[in-house]
């Protein structure tokens, strides 16, 4: 099992330019499943999830062929097999992002239930409640969703939650259902518009993406199109949070800021000068931070994604922060490995509070989900001494190359078997 050791105390310097958002390509390439056409996606990150979808979707038929650097085509010709199996499904819960795509194009699909994940039950409720809503017959039973729908209908769907792959799930799905769907309490999460975007280029009928009321007009068929993935902006506000805390100056290219604005604030408020152009970020460290109190919500507010990054923050931040995270019932195990690292974090159910220190110091910790490790390695980038980061299959899931783009901007870090 490879591990990351770093030596702290090196303030990260230099350009990096961001791949393409995980939470954006997963359900562009479900997408692939609503056309007998080939659809081109660009700018796509080179991810374990996203090989993870790219086998899922092989195994159901769809030809997939990797394009120059960063492309894929996907092409789904002929009727997929419409199944999604456990041993796939449980390494990655976007999978579940298949179901509507399925139930649109072939009237059904066998998907498995996502098990939870170290953060929570994460219950798929809402995407089966608003199929049902939609005309799909819909019974789970021994760890599968078995659905079936002679043709999906419009429907005026309203979430219980805001929930982004449930935005997803049943907006793909609405785009060749028969009359007009509305999905009310939508997710606004940037990935969400990026989906619209390409399903419209695909010849869907999809107005208000972006807003919390998604308007579908139900199409006969979608085409072929080509689309270029937003960039990540939970890579690049990890990027950034790292270099504020290691005191460092760091260029970021190829990405957005009106895609992460709250983090931005919180960077600021903390004490680091940004730069903002068209497609980079700048970010230039002055002087110790100070602790920012951060609230997790749906977008645009707070990125829960981000919580975990800032506490690594806020530990060697100047005075004391409160951390609630309202989306997820377990997303502070990181907490604990921090403190192993010298870290004064108390937490009470929802709520963290972190007393900054003078410093950390190295230690051998160990990774629990993907947004957990990256808070673990801008630890270990401030901390004294060596830090040894364990099971970092959970890093590669969502960053790409994260050593050798921390090592490009001056990090002392690399892998270990
Ligand atoms: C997406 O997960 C992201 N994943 C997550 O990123 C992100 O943390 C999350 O949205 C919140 O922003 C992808 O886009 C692939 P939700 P998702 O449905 O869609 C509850 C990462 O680090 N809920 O928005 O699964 C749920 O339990 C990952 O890249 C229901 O109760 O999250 C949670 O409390 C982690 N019933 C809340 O809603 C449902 O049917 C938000 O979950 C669906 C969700």
């Amino acid at each position: 099992m490879d591990k990351l050791l770093i030596e702290g105390g090196v303030p990260l310097a230099g350009e990096l330019a961001i791949s393409g958002a995980k939470n954006a390509a997963l359900p562009l390439m479900c997408a692939a499943l609503l056309t007998r056409e080939p659809l081109r996606l660009a700018n796509v990150p080179h991810l374990k999830d996203v090989a993870t979808m790219l086998q899922l979707l092989g195994r159901m038929g769809v030809a997939v062929t990797i394009e120059e650097s960063d492309g894929v085509l996907l092409h789904c010709a002929g009727d997929p097999l419409p199944e999604a199996p456990y041993e796939l499904v449980r390494t990655m819960r976007a999978s579940i992002l298949t179901l509507g795509p399925l139930l649109a194009r072939c009237g059904h699909a066998r998907v498995s239930l996502p098990g939870g994940c170290a953060i929570g039950a994460r219950p798929v409720d809402i995407h089966i409640r608003g199929l049902q809503a939609m005309g799909a017959d819909i019974r789970v039973e021994h760890g599968y969703v078995e659905a079936r729908a002679e043709r999906l209908h419009g429907a005026k769907i309203v979430c219980d939650l805001v929930t982004v792959t449930g935005t997803e799930n049943l907006m793909m799905a609405a785009t060749l259902a028969e009359g007009t769907t509305v999905i009310e309490n939508a997710a606004r999460e940037p990935e969400v518009t990026d989906l619209a975007e390409c399903l419209n280029a695909m010849g869907a009928r999809i107005a208000g993406a972006g807003t919390d009321i998604v308007t579908v007009e139900g199409v006969a068929r979608l085409h072929g199109a080509r689309h270029g993935i937003m960039p990540d902006r939970i890579e690049t506000g990890t990027y950034l949070v790292a270099a504020a805390a290691t005191g460092g100056h760091v260029r970021l290219t190829r990405t957005r800021a009106d895609i992460l604005d709250a983090a931005i604030e919180k960077l600021r408020e903390a004490g680091a000068d940004i730069r903002v152009e068209a497609d980079a970020i700048e970010l230039q460290a002055r002087g110790p931070l100070q602790a920012v109190g951060v609230h997790t919500a749906p977008y645009p507010a707070f990125p829960t994604d981000m919580q975990a990054q800032f506490m690594a923050l806020n530990c060697i931040a100047r005075g004391t922060a409160v951390i609630t995270e309202t989306i997820f019932e377990n997303r502070f195990m990181h907490a604990v490995e921090l403190k192993r690292l010298g870290a004064d974090i108390d937490i009470a159910g929802a709520t963290a509070v972190v007393r900054g220190v003078a410093a950390l110091d190295g230690a051998t910790v160990m990774a629990t989900d993907l947004r957990a490790s990256a808070s673990l390695v801008i630890a270990g980038l401030v901390a004294r001494g060596e830090t040894l980061i364990d099971r970092i299959y959970h890093l590669d899931r969502g960053y790409e190359r994260l050593e050798e783009k921390l090592s490009r901007l001056g990090a002392r870090v690399r892998r270990v078997r």
